[in-house]
This record gives C-alpha cells, structure tokens and sequence, in this order.
C-alpha cells in the first residue's frame, strides 16, 4: 500500500493523516498550492483529499494520470469538476453525515435568535441602548416548524424541534410514499407545510428543481409574519424576491448562512433588521471539521485497501 500516494491539499486534521498513513498509504499534505503547482504535482497521484478551497478542475483532472479518486471533506462537490472527474474514470466522494449536527444545530440557532432577535438586541447594546420594548420577540414552543428536505440534516433538526415542543412538518419529494415518520414529526405536501409553519428550515441541495423553490410564488404562500433558515444552499431562495416580501411586512424574518454568490458582500437584505446572517458557518465546528476528516480517511483506505467504494458521488 505504500505505493498508494495521497495528496492532502486542504487542511484535514492530523487524526485524519495518521489514519491514513497507520493504514499503509503514502500521504503527503501540501495546502494552499497555487492551481499550477496543483498541476504540476498531480500526476504522482492516487489519491486527492481537499475540502472546499482546492479547485479540482477539469484542467487539474486532465492531468492527473495516476489519480484514482477524489475526496471532499464535507458535502458540497462545487469546487470539483464532478463531470471531468467521471470522464477521467475518477471516484468522487464526499462525507455527508460529518457536519450534519454542526448544520442541524446553526439553523436551530438561528430559529432562537430570529425569534428572540438575540443578534439585534447585542447590537443595540453595544451602541449603549437598552431598548426592551423593540425587542420583544415570539416563543417557539407550540408553533409549527417545517422542514423542507427529510435527509442527514433535516431529520436532525426536526428531532430535536420535537424535543422543543414543536409541531414538526417535514417534506421531502424522494421520500417513498407512506414512509412511516418519527414520532412527533408529520410528512406533509409541500404547499401544506408552506402554509402552515410559523418557522421554516431548509436543508435541500441545490438542483434545477429547487433552484429559487422559494421564489415570490412560494413566500406568499408562507404565513404573515413566519420566519426563513436557510442554511443549505444559496440559490434555494430567490434573494430578490425575499427582500420584497420581507420589505413588505410579510415574513417576519429571515436568518441565512448561505448566499447566491459567496462571498456575498453587502446585500440589499442586510439593510433590514429582520435579516440576521452568518458567513457559511454551517459546518464550522471543531467537531465537524475533525468528523469530516476522519470519515473521509476511513473512506480513501476502504477505497484503496478492500476496493470498495462509498459515499459516492458519481457513478463510474
Ligand atoms: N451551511 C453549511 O455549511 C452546510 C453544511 C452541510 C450541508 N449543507 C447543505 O445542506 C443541504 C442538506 O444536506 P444533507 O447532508 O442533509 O443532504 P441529504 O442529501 O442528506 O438531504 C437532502 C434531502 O433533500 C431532499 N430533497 C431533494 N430535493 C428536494 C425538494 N425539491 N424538496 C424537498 N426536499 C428535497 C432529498 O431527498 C434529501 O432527502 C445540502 O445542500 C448541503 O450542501 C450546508
């Protein structure tokens, strides 16, 4: 197996690299190389393990002669050319369930904070206010949480919602219909939970199907006065049409940890008080981070060890 070389090209923690190399590959960590230097260097090897900061372009692919598999240490594959990757017979994998509690408790978070307007009333304080009457807020026990995506991250969420006390309505198109749901948590249609949540959460990629899902169609349809998550992907919402619908009196809020192009820079959305953000912090936590990492290892060595593919995202 020493023969296996492996290029870690973002920062994957060491628990990672030892297991790695204890399993008998050859691992080298090189991060923050420039794309040619990323091209020069890769035809040496088997094996590519990134994050989200390496770019796996089609270029970097066409050189990569030896390259067997790709891994992403987290979910998103935006920064791999998943499509260059399979014409080149290349396995691309990724660690989906790693940060899937790192996810699931940031939109929990933000459901408290956008009830409670936490992030608002800091800013106040720290200009010197105490201004109790304008930040009075909302409980979230007893109101309706719906979660649009049933997967890693969404039934993470919407257990511990019913742990809140929550009503819990979840949709997921690819759920098999009659799926029997966890207690407490009803699957509905996805107009039914549209209309009936006070908060909604949303933890569904990013498709040709849910690209702008939530459009100007959709939030007139939410409740007056209900609040948006979104800390899946950007581009589920149509930032626009939210502005308007926020702008109007409509939602009462929204809180947003992913944006239609990131970085994002001052958006229109963050000139209003009900909006409340975070720079893709969805999967930033010492524990995530280390999960990803290690489920990512443990997948290179099934992978070069038993021939054994998993967590794939293209099919060779
Ligand atoms: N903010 C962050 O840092 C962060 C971190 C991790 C994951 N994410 C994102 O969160 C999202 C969910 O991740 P996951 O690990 O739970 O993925 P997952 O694949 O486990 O779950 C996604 C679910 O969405 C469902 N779905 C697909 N199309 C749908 C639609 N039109 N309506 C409703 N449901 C639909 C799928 O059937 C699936 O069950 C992904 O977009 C992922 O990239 C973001």
């Amino acid at each position: 197996m020493s023969d296996i070389k492996v290029l870690v090209a973002d920062d994957l923690s060491k628990a990672a690299v030892e297991l790695m190399t204890k399993a008998g590959l050859s691992v080298d960590v090189k991060v923050g190389l420039a794309p040619a230097q990323l091209g020069e260097i890769i035809g040496a090897y088997h094996g590519l393990a990134v994050r989200s900061a390496t770019k796996v372009t089609a270029d970097i692919l066409a050189r990569a002669s030896s390259l067997k598999i790709v891994g992403r240490a987290g979910v998103g594959v935006d920064n791999i050319d998943v499509k260059a990757a399979t014409e080149h017979k290349v396995q691309v994998i990724n660690t989906p369930s790693g940060n899937a509690v790192a996810a699931g408790e940031l939109a929990l978070g933000f459901m408290f904070a956008l009830a409670r307007k936490i992030p608002q009333a800091t800013a106040s304080m720290k200009r010197g206010e105490w201004e109790k009457k304008k930040f009075s807020g909302v409980e979230i026990t007893g109101k309706t949480l719906g979660v649009v995506g049933f997967g890693n991250i969404g039934r993470q969420v919407a257990e511990r919602a019913v742990g809140l006390r929550m009503k819990v309505l979840a949709y997921d198109p690819l759920l098999a219909p009659g799926s029997a749901a966890p207690a407490g948590i009803e699957l509905v249609s996805f107009d039914d939970l549209v209309g009936r949540s006070d908060f909604i959460t949303l933890h569904i990629p990013l498709t040709a199907e849910t690209k702008n899902l939530f459009g100007t169609a959709t939030l007139a349809k939410m409740k007056k006065g209900s609040y948006l998550i979104n800390c899946a992907r950007g581009g589920v919402i149509d930032e626009t049409a939210l502005y308007e619908s926020l702008k109007a009196g409509h939602l009462g809020g929204a809180a947003l940890d992913v944006f239609e192009k990131e970085p994002c820079g001052p958006l229109p959305l963050f000139e209003l008080d009900n909006v409340i953000a975070s720079p893709h912090l969805g999967a930033s936590t010492k524990e995530a981070q280390s999960k990803v990492a290690v489920e990512l290892a443990e997948v290179f060595v099934d992978f070069f060890k038993n021939g054994k593919v998993r967590n794939a995202v293209n099919k060779l």
